[in-house]
């Protein structure tokens, strides 16, 4: 063990003073005698470190937010270097002063990865690997790390200076510092829009935000403003004049259509149609054990109106038609949402629910009567009814008729269901299906989990959503105030208060959620209730009781029964 820590030590001290790549040899042989001599458990140990290596890497990768992981990851490496050698070569060393030229030659593994920060010159060579990530950091080989920080907001934290600092190798001359200060590096967020404060924020930058739950259920038709956000990359600024929206993949060729095309060219449609993300009540799952993602409460949820074309119009126009239905099996949307590669947000449906007459699928200019606001998709988005959220890909750039499902990463390796006994050192993402239809699913929004009700108001109001995927309606909602061995049935309603109901569904076209709420009596004896409450769609599927049987690594999927608890407070006259 201890010759493993000399050797991060002298990996160290080369790197302090630029002379890294001349000590290989003496390391590469510290490995060697180390491999020869060290006993088996020396051994376990530096795999060890290697495969947490990978594990944080790709679990960090997969996730978007492995800093905090590569911190835990350095601290550890940061103790098996430590050395009073090491202290004393970084306190006496002048560091070398490097051109921007001398910089860009360093942009591969093989060269070496060089980047710059604020002036100085950083060897990130062997955290490249380590990088949360992924190889995506190599983008930034050779030049400055400032355009990539600023679209990752993961990055604005000092314990990734740190870990950054632990690299430095020189300074950037005066002359070629002075030169990358006129290159301004803007804040990709900065043409974000404004959004409504009452909104929850569970990351600033992308922005995400759920409403509060008792503010959810006071509409049925949720308004924009406090619809929940959900977005992986800042909002992009699209020119509704010069927009088009590329068809690819049917036999008449790309047709590219405006705005105005879309909506002079086709039959307005308009649906209610309720969006939930993949994440809802994901905090929920990280009670039982952490998963990976955005820790959203009950509101990652909203219902809304959709005005638009429908996609199998345009795609008829675009020369759909029976013969296209043997080879294609799929239809990928782009967004028009770039990350730092230019990698824009995509995913991609089945072509039957695309084309089907009943599958209400529509390129949506409207959400709520008014434009659709610039976080939900302006210019044009579409929407999936009884999809999950993440198909219902906003910004739209492009649609391509496909044998393939999508690529990206959305489709390819997230969104995914797994086993509870499924890890991360485990997970296989080819082996399950992109989440599309999501299963039944509700949740109290009043009372809030810890509220207090007073005996004497001798009952309890409890409130709700409920809604189930694939079109599949709500038939039933059964609620509890004794953790669920006696239940009452909820009254649904698919309206605000006092405005007529919206006509029911056609079979399997059941795509807004229903509200519900029901009085119970305060049973007498009690001191704190446990509410909990399940929905019935109409092919009888249930909600599961508990969490822990459906528990994912990714967190999503959670449509536990919900529950919260509430304490009666005595009268004061009685106690
Ligand atoms: N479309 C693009 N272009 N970019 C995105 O980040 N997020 C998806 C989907 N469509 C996303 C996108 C996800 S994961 C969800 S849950 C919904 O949009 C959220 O839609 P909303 O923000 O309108 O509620």
């Amino acid at each position: 063990m201890l010759l493993l820590r000399r050797c991060y030590s002298l990996t160290r001290c080369g790197r302090v003073n630029t002379q890294r790549l001349q000590l290989t040899p003496v390391v590469a042989s510290c490995a060697a005698r180390l491999w020869s001599s060290s006993s088996g458990e020396d051994q376990r140990s530096y795999q060890h470190i290697h495969r947490l290596r990978w594990r944080h890497a790709v679990a960090g990768l997969l996730a978007g937010t492995g800093a905090v992981l590569a911190y835990g990851l350095h601290h550890h490496q940061a103790e098996q270097s430590e050395s009073s050698e090491v202290q004393i070569v970084e306190k006496t060393s002048a560091l070398p002063v490097f051109t921007q030229e001398e910089v860009t030659s360093h942009r591969s593994l093989e060269d070496g990865v060089w980047v710059t920060y604020k002036g100085g010159v950083y060897d990130i060579t062997e955290f490249v690997a380590m990088h949360p990530g992924g190889d995506k950091i190599l983008l930034a080989a050779g030049g400055a790390l400032e355009p990539f920080w600023a679209l990752y907001a993961v990055h604005n934290h000092e314990h990734v200076l740190e870990i950054l600092s632990e690299y430095k190798v020189g300074e950037l001359s005066a002359e070629d510092q002075k030169k990358q200060q006129t290159v301004k590096s803007s804040d990709p967020y900065s043409t974000d829009p404004e959004r409504h404060p009452v909104l929850r924020i569970n990351s600033l930058k992308p922005f995400n935000a759920e409403p509060p739950p008792e503010i959810l259920s006071d509409n049925y038709i949720t308004p924009s403003a406090i619809f929940f956000k959900r977005n992986h990359l800042p909002v992009p600024q699209v020119d509704p004049d010069s927009y088009l929206l590329q068809v690819e993949g049917l036999p008449k060729g790309t047709l590219a259509l405006s705005l105005e095309e879309l909506k002079t060219q086709f039959p307005k449609h308009t649906i209610t149609a309720t969006l939930q993300c993949a994440g809802n009540r994901r905090s929920e799952m990280n009670r039982v054990k952490q998963v990976k993602g955005l820790n959203w409460g009950i509101a990652a949820i909203s219902n809304a109106t959709w005005t638009g074309a429908r996609l199998r119009d345009v795609l008829i126009a675009a020369g759909y038609s029976q013969g296209v239905a043997e080879w294609a099996r799929h239809v990928q949307f782009e967004g028009l949402d770039k990350d730092v590669t230019g990698t824009t947000y995509g995913a991609s449906i089945p072509l039957n629910k695309a084309i089907s007459e009943e599958g209400d699928v529509i390129l949506a200019y409207e959400m709520n009567g008014e434009a659709i606001p610039a976080d939900h998709g302006f210019p044009v988005r579409v929407v999936v009814p009884g999809t999950v959220g993440a198909r219902n890909v906003k910004w739209l750039g492009k649609i391509v008729v496909s044998a393939e499902e999508s690529s990206s990463h959305w489709q390819q390796n997230d969104y995914k269901g797994f086993s509870p006994g499924t890890d991360w050192d485990t997970v296989d993402f080819k082996s399950a299906p992109a989440i599309q239809e999501l299963p039944i699913q509700s949740a109290i929004t009043m009372p809030a989990d810890g509220a207090v009700v007073d005996r004497s108001a001798e009952e309890v109001t409890v409130k709700g959503y409920a809604w189930s995927g694939g079109g599949r309606e709500v038939v039933r909602v059964d609620v509890s105030v004794d953790g669920g061995k006696t239940w009452q049935v909820a009254q649904l309603r698919s309206s605000d208060k006092g405005q007529a109901p919206e006509p029911s569904p056609a079979p399997g076209r059941a795509w807004a959620w229903k509200l519900w709420e029901v009085t119970v009596p305060l049973p007498s004896e009690a001191e704190e209730l446990e509410i909990v409450c399940k929905a019935v769609d109409n092919s009888y599927n249930m909600q599961p009781d508990t969490v822990p049987p459906i528990w994912n690594l990714r967190g999503v999927l959670s449509n536990a029964w919900h529950r919260v608890k509430v304490k009666i407070r005595e009268d004061e006259c009685e106690e």
